[in-house]
């Protein structure tokens, strides 16, 4: 799979069919984040891969309402990180833009493996921390969720989520974001 490919196959499935989950599965994706590039190379990424299904238990009670879905895959990938651990250069702080790239490259090569990659911002950091033994001064950024997707759609869904598994949610137009040579002030009427 070229990265194109993987860009275009990443989606943010739901329905998922248990996977093992392996350590040469934990490595693979891992090293993906250790190639990553970050500001003075601080490489700042901290992430806890949940797997033993007694502990994805616990954090079933740190997702949020909506998120039952996620009850049903087989890992969970804590996504962590302190500003205080990156570049910051006055009122820019690099931490979540690197662990965002780190965590992309993660997602994308589990999209060329044939996992599922989901990223969430629906649960509660105040749980996870709870559960993971994760300090107050370590920001839990998001998790996300892998696991093997199912053809088969799974009944917790939404009507909306529903259709997000049959087709992916509408993207902008390119020129809606895209600015040539120059930012022009785009979508707002005078
Ligand atoms: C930071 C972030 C937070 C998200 N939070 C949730 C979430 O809590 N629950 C959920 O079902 N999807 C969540 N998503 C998935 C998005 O809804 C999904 O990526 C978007 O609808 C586009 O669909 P696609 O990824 O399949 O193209 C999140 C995605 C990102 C990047």
């Amino acid at each position: 799979m070229d990265v194109k490919e993987a860009v275009r196959m990443r989606r943010a499935y739901r329905s998922f069919v248990p996977v093992e989950i392996t350590v040469d599965l934990i490595n693979d994706l891992a090293e993906c984040a250790q190639l990553t590039a970050s500001c003075f190379n601080n490489q700042p990424w901290r992430y806890v891969f949940v797997y033993d299904p007694s502990v994805l238990k616990e954090m079933h009670t740190a997702l949020s309402s909506g998120n039952e879905w996620a009850q049903k895959t087989s890992m969970i990938l804590v996504v962590l990180g302190r500003k205080e651990d990156d570049c910051i250069i006055r009122d820019r702080m690099y931490y979540q833009f690197d662990i965002g790239m780190a965590t992309g490259a993660m997602i994308l090569r589990a999209t060329e493996l044939g996992l599922v990659a989901h990223p969430i911002a629906g649960y509660s950091p105040k749980k996870t921390r709870e559960i993971l033994g994760i300090p107050e001064n370590v920001d839990v950024i998001a998790l996300v969720i892998v696991g093997k997707h199912s053809d088969k759609i799974d009944p917790v869904l939404s009507e909306t989520q529903v259709e997000a598994e049959k087709e992916r949610p509408a993207r902008k137009k390119i020129d809606e974001f895209v600015y040539l040579n120059r930012y022009i002030e785009k979508g707002i009427k005078k």
